[in-house]
């Protein structure tokens, strides 16, 4: 039996190596019918097996990538990633957590003890309320900006520097209300460019959720606290992920280094959460 590509009408299937290695786990014991996720941990339901099948040798090519997900096409697993000159794929966390996403083998989110949504989500608590403007840097899979929509955020504008990612924030079910809700908009751009176009004090709240400090040190820099401060109405809260406690980089601490950087840049209230990886700080006097 080939894999079904829809379980029900317009729902696509997506497979991780845990709920692959479920529907093979049971099939092997013949059961009629295995409570299972479709869609990357999001929610479970029960598969009937007179009603949808797979092919042992897809799941088994699932369950042999625990660091990949899937989606069914054509009656085969394909992974959810895109490659050209760099790779993005999405990758399976805790059982029931959503996919972090890994650009040439850097992970993107925070995976643990919770899950990526579950980090944006206490991020959101701390940074944003209800009717605020938010600023979303690093779009990524929209967590920040989803959870920013929990907190009924009057808008938010997520800027990401990959088409690619955005491409890829579309095939993950736990994205789509990215996509869906109309209070969010997409630029796709270098946030270093665009912050400089975007109108100074039309946020109350920014995200600012780079890649560690190695990979993008511009959007560790001066100027980048400086457009984000002029962005930012007084009293303005900013969230900015820094990597984990001691986490250094040039013999320096990230997190002393960007609090310096944005003391010197008007910003105040400013501290640095472990947990979280990141610091919070509020723009404007004191
Ligand atoms: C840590 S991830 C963001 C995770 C995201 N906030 C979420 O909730 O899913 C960092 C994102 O920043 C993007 N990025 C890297 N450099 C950028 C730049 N110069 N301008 C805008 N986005 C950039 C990466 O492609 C990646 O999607």
């Amino acid at each position: 039996m080939r894999c079904i590509e829809f379980l029900a009408e317009d729902a696509p299937v997506f497979l991780d190596a845990h709920n692959a290695c479920i529907l093979l786990k049971a099939r092997q014991k013949e059961l009629a019918s295995v409570e299972v996720s479709l869609d990357l941990g999001l929610s479970t339901q029960s598969v009937d097996f007179s009603e949808w099948d797979c092919d042992a040798q897809e799941l088994d090519k699932i369950v042999k990538k625990p660091n990949s997900a899937y989606i069914i096409r054509d009656g085969t697993a394909n992974e959810i990633a895109i490659r050209n000159s760099i790779e993005y794929r999405l990758r399976p966390t805790e059982k029931g957590q959503a996919p972090a996403l890994v650009i040439d083998e850097e992970l993107m989110h925070q995976i643990a003890p919770l899950g990526p949504m579950e980090y944006a989500r206490r991020r959101a608590e701390l940074a944003v309320n209800p009717g605020w403007r938010v600023l979303d840097i690093g779009t990524g899979l929209g967590y920040s900006a989803i959870a920013s929509l929990d907190r009924d955020a009057h808008e938010v504008v997520s800027i990401e520097k990959h088409p690619e990612v955005i491409e890829l924030s579309r095939m993950n079910p736990w994205s789509q209300r990215l996509h869906e809700d109309e209070r969010v908009s997409i630029v796709i751009g270098d946030a270093f460019e665009v912050v400089s176009t975007l109108r100074v004090d039309s946020f109350d709240s920014v995200f600012h959720d780079p890649p560690q400090i190695q990979l993008t040190p511009k959007l560790y820099s001066t100027k980048m606290y400086r457009l984000i401060g002029q962005v930012l109405v007084p009293d303005g809260q900013l969230c900015h992920y820094v990597g984990p406690e001691g986490f250094s980089y040039r013999g320096q601490e990230v997190a002393k280094l960007v609090e310096n950087r944005l003391r010197g840049n008007g910003f105040h209230s400013i501290e640095f959460i472990p947990k979280l990886q990141s610091i919070l700080a509020t723009y404007g006097d004191k």
